[in-house]
């Protein structure tokens, strides 16, 4: 371990803030601003929130004399996405009434609701309690949202392999009570003995940390963009166990080489059960040991790995399991796609997959959507699992329901929302950005849709319009969009400026590269419309834009 005068300041923080309190409960009581005290904005990331300001009306409030319009953004602990429909109704509620009542469903199959004031904390937490839901650990130095393929095919066994994102996420959660004693009233805990966290210690991890499942064929949940990706074996409809995909992530910063975008490295096959858990328990430690704590830019597993080796990394987790990781067992991605529209599930009910641009949850104009959704949830009649690709499923509906939920979804228009949308549309993602991410360089989902609808006339051109191709767009390059994942990605550099990345594949093996650097829209737009063009007339039989540019732009 380092000598503590190293550390990165963060690492103070965690280590002297008694677990995970630090002065929250004093930061909350100040009512002479709306903010929160330094120290304790790194704090509350690990009860799920942080602290954001509206970086539109910045000038405005500074011309008057005004401290920032400061607010909170909270992201709940969904594993696997999955909520009933008393649920979903509370969380409307919540949403309307404490925060901007936009619901945002995130690339890590959760939902985040921005614009909560200070004072409009507690009454969220505890109103999430009531309702079976929690913010822990969803964002900070710890394991954070467990995501979970959305689409098996038809294997009966989906339920089985989304029920260990949840007992992932219980496994790992930390067993300090500050989030239940500051947000929910509990009464302090006097034994310290009772919250010892024989994973976390006191420093927790040196940096964020996720985990994803994905189930062949399907790759939705995009396994090898997670610090560590599982992905499930099946055979004959049983659930032999995952082979474990490490060292993961997306963010790099620009014009600092020593940072990058990174896929998992297999390190082998382990068997379903305690086995799994084992691994995934010391897969933590070795990154909690050997992470670098004193550069939180080369704090991820991926530099770990690379730092130390995969063979290393492997034989430190092997030694602490007690047995070895068998051999990677042979798998097949054909797919990132969500499967939108009606389709019957493994267990003989009926899912809807419903389009939801950029994850936003809302009423606007014509498209009533959120009203929807309350309806549907106050039938009683369905469920719901947000995709990691931001979308909504209508889920375990059962079939003498069916035609009441699709009479809803045809009253308020989201089955001709859904049909109606373009295939490059329903591919897309785009991350917060502009006007709460402090980290935005550019605007991301307030753009998009338009630079979209724009894209789409150019498909029209070339005669491309049904290409399935995945176009994410994110407002730095910490990719929470996952950008560098994608067969086009567009990263911001500046206002109105983005990088254009191509090259991705289709399937989610492998990321994208540079291509071209700061383009305007007009400059965006003429490069494309001049590979589209390449692309009709160049491509082999069946090749993907990705795999196409990935191809002939590139010396390999
Ligand atoms: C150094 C790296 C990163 C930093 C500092 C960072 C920071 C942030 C911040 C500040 C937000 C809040 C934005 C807002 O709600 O206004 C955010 C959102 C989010 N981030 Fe990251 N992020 C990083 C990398 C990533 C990566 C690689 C992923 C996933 C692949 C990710 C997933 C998310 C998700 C799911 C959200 C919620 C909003 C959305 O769906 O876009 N982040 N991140
Ligand atoms: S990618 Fe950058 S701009 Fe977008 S939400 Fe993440 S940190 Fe903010």
């Amino acid at each position: 371990m380092s000598e503590i005068k190293d550390l990165s300041p963060l690492e103070k923080v965690k280590i002297v803030s008694n677990g995970l309190r630090g002065t929250i409960a004093e930061s909350l009581n100040d009512e002479l601003t709306g903010a929160i005290h330094e120290d304790d904005q790194a704090l509350i990331k690990f009860h799920g929130m942080y602290q954001q300001d509206d970086r539109d009306r910045r000038e405005e409030r500074a011309s008057k004399k005004l401290e920032r319009l400061f607010s909170f953004m909270i992201r709940l602990r969904l594993p696997g996405g999955f909520l009933t429909a008393d649920q979903w109704i509370a969380l409307h509620e919540i949403a309307g009434k404490n925060t901007t009542g936009v619901i945002k469903i995130t690339t890590r199959q959760t939902v985040q609701l921005h614009g909560m004031l200070k004072s409009k904390i507690k009454p969220t937490i505890k109103a999430f309690h009531l309702a079976h839901l929690d913010s822990i650990a969803t964002c900070g130095d710890i394991n954070r949202n467990v995501t979970c393929s959305s689409y098996p095919s038809d294997l009966s066994v989906h339920l089985e392999i989304s029920s260990y994102a949840d007992k992932i996420s219980t496994l790992l959660k930390p067993k300090t009570r500050a989030y239940y004693e500051i947000w929910l009233d509990e009464e302090k805990i006097l034994d310290k003995k009772r919250e010892e966290d024989p994973l976390y210690l006191d420093a927790y991890l040196p940096r964020k940390f996720k985990i994803g499942i994905g189930i062949p064929p399907n790759n939705d949940s995009d396994v090898f963009i997670n610090d560590l990706g599982l992905i499930a074996i099946v055979e004959n409809n049983k659930l032999l166990g995952f082979n474990f995909a490490v060292g993961g992530g997306l963010a790099s910063t620009h014009g600092n080489p020593e940072t990058y975008a990174r896929l998992g490295s297999l390190l082998g096959f382990v068997e379903a059960g305690e086995k799994t858990f084992k691994a995934i328990y010391e897969v933590l430690t070795v990154q909690r040991d050997f992470g670098n704590r004193e550069d939180r830019k080369q704090a991820r597993v991926k530099y770990t790995i690379d730092r130390m080796g995969v063979e290393k990394f492997k034989e430190e987790v092997e030694k602490r399991t007690g047995f070895d990781f068998e051999e990677i067992k042979p798998f097949t991605f054909t797919e990132r796609t969500d499967e939108y529209g009606w389709k019957k599930n493994p267990s003989g009910n009926w899912d809807y997959t419903l389009f939801v641009e950029n994850g936003r949850v809302l009423d606007e104009g014509e498209l009533q959507m959120k009203s929807a959704l309350l309806e549907i949830a106050k039938t009683g009649k369905a469920s719901f699992r947000f995709t990691v690709n931001q979308n909504l499923i209508i889920t375990e509906v059962k079939s003498e329901d069916k035609s009441e939920i699709n009479a809803i979804l045809e009253k308020f228009k989201l089955i001709e929302h859904t049909d109606s949308t373009s295939a490059i549309r329903k591919n897309s993602i785009a991350c917060v950005a502009l006007p709460t991410c402090p980290l935005a360089l550019a605007e991301s989902q307030r753009y998009l849709p338009s630079l979209i609808t724009k894209i789409e006339k150019l498909l029209t051109k070339h005669d491309l319009v049904n290409e399935n191709i995945i176009t994410r767009m994110t407002g730095c390059p910490n990719g929470c969009g996952r950008s560098p994942a994608a067969e086009i990605g567009f990263i911001g550099t500046a206002l109105e400026k983005y990088n254009l990345h191509l090259g991705g594949d289709h399937e989610g093996y492998r990321l994208n590269r540079l291509y071209k650097e700061n383009l305007g829209e007009a400059e965006i737009l003429s490069e494309l419309d001049e590979l589209f063009g390449d692309f009709k007339t160049g491509r082999k039989r069946n090749e993907s834009f990705g795999d196409f540019t990935h191809r002939t732009k590139f010396e390999n």
